[in-house]
């Protein structure tokens, strides 16, 4: 079912979905509790695993940093600065090919995920490239690092859309960071759960209200949970960061680029250039230095 895959990294796709597939009555804006969402969670991403290999692979690298669906690599970007000899988490790695990109460069980094079966693509992609990395199973809301174990955090899409208590996330990265560390992530940029994942004139058309954080939840043949996603606004976002004690450093919202023909959703490749889609933002943060030796 290839529109999922879509959903999933741009967002947009997922709006698309829900319309597309609410006549089954399989999909919902429905509350959902955490442990729930991380069952759902771990199911999807399992069964997800080669698909989303197969179809984001080549786009993502074996040892590569691609930021987002427009193709934004952090050897251009350096939003990281100077990687070499960092301590790096990589949240929600899936196959790890921006840890193993950040290893070529010199950085230590972990990768972890809630999915096996997508550390399985990370254990592929290591011998394919011959560049190997650290990797946990861990889920991101429970970290099983120490406190200040890492210098920096990152992650491309990962876990963050996907956990029901973002805020969380938030603090326990914050928590495994030593005094002066940062935080580099993207997601998909909040305006886009507004929208329809139509390239024409029906993409530019509000459907649902930016201010309903209710999650997407998708439903099994027994009406058990198999997939959710998460909206925050920008407010939400900066909130949750600054609640876990990080200092916001800059927000980006890259551009469609020219003549970049590969599409992560359905086609709306930004409604004609007109807001930032197929969406994603990158933000990064600092933590406030804590007491005790930078
Ligand atoms: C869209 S994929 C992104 C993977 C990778 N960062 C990339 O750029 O392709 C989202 C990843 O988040 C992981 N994930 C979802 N919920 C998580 C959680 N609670 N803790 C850790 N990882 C999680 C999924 O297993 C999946 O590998």
């Amino acid at each position: 079912m290839a529109s999922r895959l879509r959903r999933v990294r741009t967002g947009s796709g997922t709006l698309w979905l829900y319309r597309d597939v609410m006549s089954n009555d399989r999909v919902a804006r429905r509350p959902l509790d955490s442990d729930a969402t991380r069952r759902a969670a771990r199911r999807w991403w399992d069964s997800d695993a080669e698909d989303y290999q197969r179809e984001h692979g080549a786009f993502l690298g074996d040892a590569d940093f691609v930021w987002c669906p427009e193709g934004l690599r952090e050897s251009d970007a350096r939003l990281l600065g100077d990687v070499a000899g960092r301590r790096i988490l990589e949240v929600g790695c899936g196959a790890a090919s921006c840890s193993r990109w950040l290893a070529r460069q010199g950085a230590r980094p972990v990768a972890f995920d809630l999915s096996a079966r997508m550390l399985g693509q990370a254990r592929a992609g290591a011998r394919r490239s011959g560049t190997d990395v650290p990797l946990v199973q861990a889920d991101a809301l429970a970290l099983p690092f120490a406190d200040g174990a890492f210098e920096l955090a990152v992650t491309a899409f990962g876990a963050i859309p996907f956990v029901a208590d973002s805020a969380r996330l938030m603090r326990e990265v914050h928590r495994v960071l030593a005094p002066g560390g940062r935080f580099v992530f993207a997601v998909t940029h909040p305006m886009r759960w507004i929208f329809l994942d139509d390239p024409g004139e029906r993409g530019l058309v509000a459907v649902h209200s930016y201010f309903d954080r209710t999650p997407y939840v998708e439903y099994d043949e027994r009406g058990v949970p198999s997939y959710a996603e998460q909206h925050r606004t920008l407010g939400d976002r900066i909130r949750e960061l600054v609640g876990a004690g990080f200092v916001l450093d800059d927000l980006i919202e890259p551009e469609w680029p020219a003549g970049h023909e590969q599409l992560w959703g359905s086609g709306a490749r930004c409604a004609a250039g007109c807001f930032p889609a197929p969406p994603s933002t990158s933000r990064t943060a600092e933590p406030v230095p804590a007491a005790g030796p930078a």
